[in-house]
């Protein structure tokens, strides 16, 4: 099966990597615009914009793709699924329509509430007065979330009132929703989805803030783990019956059914599950470690689910071993952006057993004709272990990212430390 894979960050180098390791033949691959990390392990094609319907359609049926995975938002709230899809071509990745599940926070909120799906109290608000007196009816710690795709960097949670004004502030111009504050361990859960059915993979939980003991700014993941040892028996089976198939459900009732990765972000409060945001794509960096648990063919699953056939299908199979994975991040992420540096020590990390899916990295040529490996953005890269415990893929992971070496940068040192003992 010729399959195309579009992004070009750690998820989608987790995704070929995942493809590659279950089945599928390296030259039935190609990822647009990929990295150079991606460029590694798969045939890329740098020049393709994948967010253009009409270039990455045409694309598709000049390559007889028979299957395209979208990785980030971007594409699908462009509408290139829908592209594809009008040419016959399976496409796993959700319809523009159907995106909006991730593209608005208000939209998701009405789906939630019609469909009886546990989540957190919220206003919607399109002045600073609104704004104002909804944080005071929930009271600190505030959740102020923009209303549109942020990067990552649409929601603050503060006690800080200012602060948590100025965030309603920058971001009024795409709405506002102030949430109640929900306490417990977060989780993420991704369903394989084609419309009507959905599948489990395995839960994982990302860490979200930028540095050790959950502080600093949200950042976009800076590390993952799964399993998660500590959820009470039943908990997948009841995000399915609560959350992921209602949902589905109801978006096949508005008639934009949803094909494709449902991603559940959920809060395990005192009073049960809820859920604080979908996404309609892969998680990153959790799909680094979901995807290396993996057994079954990920491209037969993705496939089932881009061309309704799930029902019935076999659940995928997860090694027992633990996998983590840590983010490698710039000097200054996330606040400011660092000038391109040099990467070096990759060969020396991948010796000590880890895998590195590479974010925000590019061959660039000195002055002296040579090629040296330079970080281009925040996220440079995750490296990613398993082992039998945690413990265990923790030392492998740590005396991996020692071995990197790029000026200025920084990653969490207690990634999965809680479960490691
Ligand atoms: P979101 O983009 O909605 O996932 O929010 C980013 C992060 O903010 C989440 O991963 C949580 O850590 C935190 N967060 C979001 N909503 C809430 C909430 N209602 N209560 C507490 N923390 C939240
Ligand atoms: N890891 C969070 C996300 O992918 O949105």
């Amino acid at each position: 099966m010729k399959i195309l894979v579009l992004g070009a960050g750690a998820r989608e180098h987790a995704i070929v990597k995942a493809l590659l390791r279950t089945g599928t033949n390296k030259d039935d691959l190609i990822v647009a615009p990929g990295n150079a990390g991606i460029a590694l392990d798969a045939h890329t094609e740098p020049s393709l914009n994948a967010n253009d319907p009409l270039a990455v359609t045409k694309f598709a049926l000049e390559h007889a793709i028979e299957l395209a995975i979208i990785g980030p938002e971007a594409p699908l709230v462009a509408g290139v699924s829908d592209a594809l899809r009008s040419e016959g071509i399976a496409v796993f990745g959700p319809s523009q329509a159907a995106a909006q599940l991730e593209g608005s926070k208000s939209f998701a909120k009405e789906v939630m509430a019609a469909a009886g799906v546990p989540t957190g109290m919220a206003r919607e608000c399109s002045t600073i007065e609104q704004v104002a007196d909804a944080m005071d009816e929930f009271g600190a710690p505030y959740v102020i979330k923009a209303d549109g795709l942020a990067a990552g960097k649409g929601v603050i949670v503060t006690n800080d009132r200012d602060a948590a004004l100025a965030h309603a502030e920058k971001f009024m111009h795409i709405g506002i929703l102030v949430e109640e504050y929900l306490a417990g361990q977060e989780v993420s859960l991704f369903f394989l989805a084609d419309g009507k059915t959905v599948v489990p993979l395995t839960p994982a939980q990302d860490f979200k803030r930028a540095y050790d003991n959950d502080e600093g700014p949200n950042t976009g993941g800076m590390g993952a783990y799964s399993p998660l040892p500590w959820l009470p028996e039943g908990f997948v089976e009841e995000v399915q019956r609560d959350v992921a198939q209602p949902t589905v459900d109801e978006m096949a009732k508005l008639g934009t059914p949803f094909i494709g990765l449902l991603y559940c972000g959920l809060i395990l409060t005192e009073r049960g599950i809820r859920v604080i945001e979908f996404n309609a794509r892969f998680g990153d960096p959790e799909t680094q470690v979901v995807l290396r648990r993996l057994t079954s063919s990920l491209s037969g699953l993705l496939y089932k689910a881009a061309t309704g056939q799930l029902n019935g299908a076999a659940t995928p199979d997860f090694t027992k071993d633990v996998a983590i994975t840590v983010v490698l991040a710039s000097e200054g992420y996330p606040d400011t952006s660092a000038p391109n540096r040099p990467i070096y020590g990759l060969s020396e990390a991948e010796e000590t057993g880890i895998e590195i899916c590479h974010a925000a990295t590019a061959f660039q040529e000195t002055r002296t004709g040579e090629e040296v490996l330079v970080a281009t953005g925040g996220r440079v890269l995750s490296v990613v272990a398993t082992g039998t415990d945690f413990a265990s893929a923790r030392k492998q992971a740590y005396a991996g990212i020692e071995k990197i070496q790029l000026e200025g940068s920084h990653y969490r040192s207690d990634i999965a430390a809680k479960v490691a003992n």
